[in-house]
């Protein structure tokens, strides 16, 4: 969990790779509806663009499908959900069923001023939304992906007054009391997010070798 542009893609892409886990990216999930003109897509566009939440009848429908699918048998990363209450609770009614448990929740602090100046340098490959940002994570080539070789682009959520709205509304406001129910089941790991990506991986990979150990 964390802001928009704290580094929580980066880090969950990254880290599911390397571990062989699947990496479940509700924002990711809705921009490929949108770019495949479905029904969620359609009902999802809009609301994206202007910064605000996605139904949690749709996230919820969507996650459900997608905790059934096989890469997702020895575990996953949940990045971007849940981000609400009702998001919360169904989740662990869906993870009760399967004899499953959130084994960690990781957060990403970092101070609002910075994630303005992330979010206006990132750019996002449309084939497979692998990020850059244009000063900190440049690709070889610009405007082109180093892995498939397709065109990057700039979020239309990405402007500095519709981050605003996603950082009040999103995490202030829906995330809140997410992160206080967390809180008290004793799961979160907080993490400063605002040193480089090297650091934050560095640390990422030292409390989930922790948790691993503790899991044999
Ligand atoms: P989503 O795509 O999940 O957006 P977000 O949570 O706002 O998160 P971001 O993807 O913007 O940031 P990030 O933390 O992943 O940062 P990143 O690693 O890219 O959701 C988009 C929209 O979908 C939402 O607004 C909402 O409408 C809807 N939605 C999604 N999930 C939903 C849900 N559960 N319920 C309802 N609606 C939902 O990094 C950012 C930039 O910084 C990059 O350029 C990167 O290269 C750079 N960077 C990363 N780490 C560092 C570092 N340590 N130092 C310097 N630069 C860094």
């Amino acid at each position: 969990m964390g802001p928009p542009g704290a580094g929580k893609g980066t880090q969950a892409s990254r880290l599911a790779a390397e571990r062989g886990l699947a990496h479940i990216a509700t924002g990711d999930m809705l921009r490929a509806a949108v770019a495949a003109g479905t029904e969620l897509g359609r009902r999802a566009q809009s609301i994206m663009a202007a910064g605000d939440l996605v139904p949690d009848d749709l996230i919820v429908a969507m996650i459900r499908e997608r905790l059934g699918e096989p890469d997702a048998a020895s575990g996953f990363i949940l990045d971007g959900f849940p981000r609400t209450q009702p998001q919360a609770f169904a989740l662990e009614s869906m993870l009760a069923d399967q004899g499953r448990r959130i084994a960690a929740v990781l957060v990403f602090d970092i101070d609002p001023e910075v994630l303005i100046a992330r979010l206006s340098g990132r750019r996002v490959c449309r084939a497979d939304g692998h990020v850059y940002h244009l000063e900190h994570n440049p690709p070889r080539t610009a405007g082109v992906c180093d892995v498939d070789g397709s065109e990057l682009y700039q979020r239309d959520d990405d402007q500095p007054d519709v981050i605003r709205t996603r950082y009040r509304k999103q995490w202030q406001d829906a995330a809140a009391p997410v992160l206080e129910h967390y809180r008290d089941a004793g799961l979160v790991y907080d993490l400063d997010a605002a040193r480089p990506v090297a650091a934050v991986a560095a640390e990422v990979d030292r409390l989930i070798d922790d948790l691993s150990g503790e899991a044999a």
